[in-house]
């Protein structure tokens, strides 16, 4: 007979987990991560989610945007992460122009799954038809709303999102497209705290801001920003956790504590 893991052993935290989080109003903490190193630093931490970015094209390759950022680079850090064995859970980016088709989608986040070993996708933008054939094919999803990266060059700048209430309409109703597409987790990126708290009371599904108010169900970080390492300047959104903390692994404790206690993001880091 075939056994399975038993679930009291199971040592990753799942979506379910992601979602129990949710409903009892106990934040989600996530930073990005792309090596093994990291990986094992932020879970000893306590870390619940690990997001391998894109933004790897930016704080590990030195490019400007995350535009050049190749699949086999997300597959290749998502490896490096995971080879670590995390108990978090890992969410690896679709990079740009990896998603155009649902055919090309399934097959690169195939990769970043069966090579990788990441438990979820990420990809930008409003897709619902490309999130519904990655959900039928078995491939769980996460949503990316408001500032999109890999959009940088139509938006024109790193501008906070959804500021008139125009387009706070349209990315709320773009949010409730992807949840019924059967996103599962939705990061949103640079919008206004009052947007941010709406769309986290409107959606069933976990939304993971990053500059997006402390109402948000969970918060993301770049871990470069956080830990003052940057070829680029830090958003306003981020915080320096290494100024007040005397190594590491102290400064990202402090980062969770923070977000858990709600102490994180503050005034100063968020938009109204
Ligand atoms: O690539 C990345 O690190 C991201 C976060 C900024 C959310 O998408």
């Amino acid at each position: 007979m075939t056994q399975y893991p038993s679930q009291e052993n199971k040592k990753s935290l799942s979506i379910i987990d992601l979602q129990a989080m949710k409903q009892r109003g106990e934040k989600i903490t996530c930073l990005t991560a792309y090596d093994a190193s990291f990986s094992a630093v932020l879970d000893h931490a306590g870390i619940d989610l690990i997001l391998v970015g894109d933004s790897l094209g930016m704080v590990i390759q030195g490019k400007d945007t995350t535009i050049p950022v190749r699949v086999d680079d997300i597959v290749y850090h998502t490896q490096c992460v995971t080879q670590a064995n995390p108990r978090a859970f890992i969410v690896a980016d679709l990079p740009f122009l990896s998603y155009s088709t649902p055919e090309a989608a399934a097959q690169n986040a195939a990769r970043l799954m069966q090579q990788g070993l990441a438990q979820m996708v990420k990809l930008e933008g409003t897709k619902p038809e490309i999130i519904n054939f990655l959900v039928a094919q078995g491939i769980p999803v996460c949503g990316h709303l408001g500032l999109l990266p890999q959009s940088i060059n139509q938006l024109g700048g790193y501008l906070v999102q959804g500021k008139e209430k125009s387009t706070a309409d349209k990315i709320i109703s773009d949010a409730l497209k992807l949840e019924q597409a059967g996103a599962s987790l939705l990061v949103l990126e640079c919008v206004p705290a009052v947007l941010g708290k709406n769309i986290a009371n409107q959606l069933s599904i976990p939304v993971i801001g990053i500059g997006a108010g402390v109402d948000c169900d969970g918060q993301v970080l770049v871990l470069y920003d956080i830990l003052d390492i940057g070829v680029s300047h830090r958003p306003r959104f981020s915080k320096n956790y290494l100024q007040n903390a005397s190594s590491v692994a102290e400064a990202i404790s402090n980062y969770i504590k923070e977000v858990k206690q709600l102490r994180f993001p503050s005034s100063e880091h968020t938009y109204q």
